[in-house]
């Protein structure tokens, strides 16, 4: 690994979230019974109750149609874009996020499908959708995971559909160097076309939304 990618990923890092401080000091790769104990807290680190507007957006833009959210935790943006009138699946590893997720929705007029389930393998989750969301789960996949995701991604969207991915630059290790848009493009290169990559600090850090269309 190179030396300055090694230093920005490090604990002393000021652009590092909680989240990646937690991971580097546990050296831990991104596991489900990991995510289970961070969703047993009453608040997680890297909560936020805002609906990202680019979120917003796209599900103003689209009533009525199906997507999936990949790393959908308790449900959030799964609990807003139903709300708008579209068909949502939301998908999780972690089972206690899926439940919380469950149990929130449990009053709303129209509810979230929400499964337990692996973004590197989606299985027989449905679809194809019209569009796919994921709001800081890639970012937590290695490399190899990285590519399934994309091949996964590609299998359940229809042509034509819409991927928006919200992704940190500085990844949690162990992964290797930062996801700059270059990095991004390549692993969905075949696949996807990157249509627009956009600066973000939201949770005020360097990261980019991703929009993503299946051909
Ligand atoms: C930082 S959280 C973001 C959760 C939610 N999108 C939000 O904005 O609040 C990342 C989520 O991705 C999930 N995740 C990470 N790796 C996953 C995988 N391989 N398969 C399914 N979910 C995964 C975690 O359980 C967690 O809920």
């Amino acid at each position: 690994m190179h030396r300055d990618v090694q230093d920005r990923s490090g604990p002393g890092n000021p652009e590092l979230t909680v989240e990646l401080k937690w991971r580097w000091r546990n050296r831990m790769r991104s596991r489900s019974e990991e995510f289970d104990q961070a969703y047993r807290l009453p608040i997680t680190f890297w909560g936020d109750a805002r609906i990202p507007r680019e979120v917003t957006e796209l599900a103003r833009g689209h009533r009525g149609a199906s997507v999936i959210e990949l790393g959908c935790g308790i449900g959030r943006c799964c609990r807003f874009m139903a709300r708008l009138g579209l068909k949502v699946t939301g998908i999780d590893f972690s089972r206690v996020a899926i439940e919380r997720a469950t149990r929130r929705s449990t009053g709303d007029p129209v509810r979230p499908s929400y499964r337990v389930g692996d973004v590197t393998g989606l299985g027989n989750i449905g679809g194809p959708f019209d569009l796919s969301l994921d709001v800081g789960c890639f970012h937590c996949l290695d490399e190899a995971e990285r590519e399934k995701y994309a091949a996964e991604v590609f299998r359940v969207l229809k042509p034509g559909g819409t991927h928006l991915l919200w992704v940190m630059d500085t990844t949690p290790p162990p992964a290797s160097a930062p996801l700059t848009p270059d990095m991004v493009r390549t692993v969905f290169e075949g696949r996807f076309i990157l249509e627009k990559a956009s600066e973000s600090r939201r949770r005020i850090v360097r990261s980019h939304w991703y929009w993503l269309r299946r051909p």
